[in-house]
């Protein structure tokens, strides 16, 4: 930093005086082009249903989501990124529908990209919406297997590849993942595939309300905190990513966001790769319900918030308030 002489020579506030100088000086400023929308799918045809935890967030049929992603495309927004409502029948001890070619996320990516091919499709990799266990991986006599896990989520997100997945994205965080689904990936001819790692994803409360989203909260038995990270950890983030860029991350993410903007920040000043991170359900649920409650200004702390991402250094963000921050921010 130069020496700037002191007060009264140097004022601030000059900086500030008018909304063009204001623009001109802004450092890190946020876009329609850093959104990723986050959609939940269900079975059927013509279907939306409330998510309670999440106002403003519907489950949709894939043809109802295949409308709104018209709209997310017409809004400026790149990408959507895919979470499945699976039904309880089809959840199993060994997550099988996980990697049935035919199932509803591989269904609703054919769909999307036949409606719109222009936008990303971004697909979870993790077994918790298809585990009558709710975890992210096999559970075995109470442990959760981490190698066996890794075969099957590799399966999964082949499957997904051959759909038309742009984006695999394994939230599951067993150790090694990523290096096998690059493997997997290219094994099956699908080396343009990306791989956006959840690299520091921590044991956070702050998921409740995807839990109830994609009905995995009745199911979970126990917590994740033998695969999610500790939340007092922020140098075993760094360890984490240094081991995904070295198996083959394209992208790195951060989850959640709003209370580990320091762990964004450490990821970004280390590596430098392209990082991204989740402005979770729980976030989105504070801001949303205290907009709802006339407590807080929903718009302006919406805007406030995602300004805080990219000033910690992310790239990209998810937010499920991806189409609402869209409107504001083209509408400024
Ligand atoms: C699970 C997964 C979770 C989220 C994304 N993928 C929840 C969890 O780990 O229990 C959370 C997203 C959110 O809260 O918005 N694979």
């Amino acid at each position: 930093m130069p020496n700037a002489p002191a007060y009264p020579r140097t004022r601030l506030r000059r900086i500030r005086r008018t909304a063009w100088l204001r623009r001109l000086v802004a450092e890190k400023t946020v876009s329609v082009d850093d959104l990723i929308w986050p959609v939940f799918v269900i079975n059927g045809e013509n279907r939306r249903e409330a998510v309670p935890s999440m106002p403003g967030v519907d489950r949709l049929s894939i043809d109802l989501l295949a409308a709104e992603v018209v709209e997310a495309r017409d809004l400026g927004i790149p990408a959507i990124a895919l979470f499945p409502y699976t039904d309880e029948a089809l959840k199993t001890p060994n997550a099988e529908e996980a990697y049935n070619p035919d199932n509803m996320v591989c269904r609703a990516v054919r769909a999307i990209k036949a409606a719109v091919p222009e936008i990303g499709v971004i697909c979870d990799v993790a077994l918790d919406p298809f585990n009558s266990d709710g975890h992210d991986g096999l559970v075995r006599d109470g442990q959760i297997l981490n190698d066996e896990s890794v075969e099957i989520l590799v399966k999964q997100a082949v499957v997904q590849a051959d759909a038309g997945c742009d984006v695999i994205a394994p939230s599951d965080m067993m150790d090694g993942r990523v290096g096998a689904i690059r493997d997997g990936l290219d094994v099956a001819g699908h080396q343009d595939v990306a791989v956006l790692s959840y690299a520091a994803k921590y044991a956070s409360g702050f998921y409740g309300p995807f839990r109830d989203a994609v009905g995995s909260s009745g199911a979970l038995k126990g917590d994740k905190k033998t695969y999610q990270m500790n939340p007092a950890n922020s140098e075993e983030a760094l360890r984490e990513v240094a081991l995904d860029i070295a198996e083959g991350a394209d992208m790195v993410m951060v989850k959640p966001g709003l209370p580990y903007l320091d762990v964004v920040r450490l990821v970004k000043q280390e590596f430098g790769l392209p990082t991204f991170v989740y402005n979770v359900s729980g976030e989105y649920a504070m801001l949303r319900g205290a907009g709802d409650a006339g407590w807080l200004d929903y718009d302006k702390v919406l805007i406030e918030t995602l300004q805080a991402f990219k000033r910690a250094g992310a790239d990209a963000i998810l937010t499920y308030a991806a189409k609402d921050a869209a409107r504001l921010l083209t509408a400024a």
